[in-house]
């Protein structure tokens, strides 16, 4: 555990008295700086807050955007949601991976993308959908699906 975050998790609970709501922003936080959710730093997130341990790998596993391994650059989610797949989500991720030349769940050796599924993104009206870091991209059809590998980064 590095010390600042206890620092960081009394800020938390300052803000959110209760230790489940203090949780999310703690999490996000330590994984702003460590890139990921490691399974020693849940325990110590666990700990910091006097929550159970399973609880805390629930919320982190629960959350789309919380990493439980080392990640890209740019984290490419495609929704593979009812509604998506309808609208070729199948097709969109074979794209993807055979331009990045990895499967979903993996990170290019550069380190630049990874692949990941993604439960519904709740924009099913715009099927396709994608997210690149934050920025959702809508009805990615399969030539859109290489813009997406040109995009810039954001947070
Ligand atoms: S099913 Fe893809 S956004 Fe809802």
């Amino acid at each position: 555990m590095k010390p600042h975050w206890e620092t960081w998790a009394k800020e938390a609970k300052t803000e959110f008295p209760k230790a489940n709501s203090a949780l999310l922003p703690l999490l996000h936080r330590i994984q702003g700086e460590e890139g990921y959710l490691s399974s020693d730093t849940i325990a110590d997130v666990a700990h910091l807050l006097d929550l159970a341990v399973p609880y805390v790998e629930s919320v982190v596993s629960f959350y789309s955007l919380f990493y439980q391994r080392p990640t890209g650059r740019r984290i490419i989610h495609v929704c593979t949601g009812l509604s998506c797949a309808l609208g070729g989500s199948d097709e969109l991720m074979h794209r993807l991976e055979a331009k990045l030349g990895i499967q979903e769940g993996q990170t290019t050796p550069d380190g630049e993308y990874t692949l990941l599924e993604a439960e519904c993104l709740a924009a099913c009206d715009k099927a396709p959908v994608a997210q690149v870091n934050l920025r959702y991209r809508e009805s990615v059809d399969l030539e859109a699906a290489d813009e997406l590998l040109k995009g810039e980064v954001e947070s």
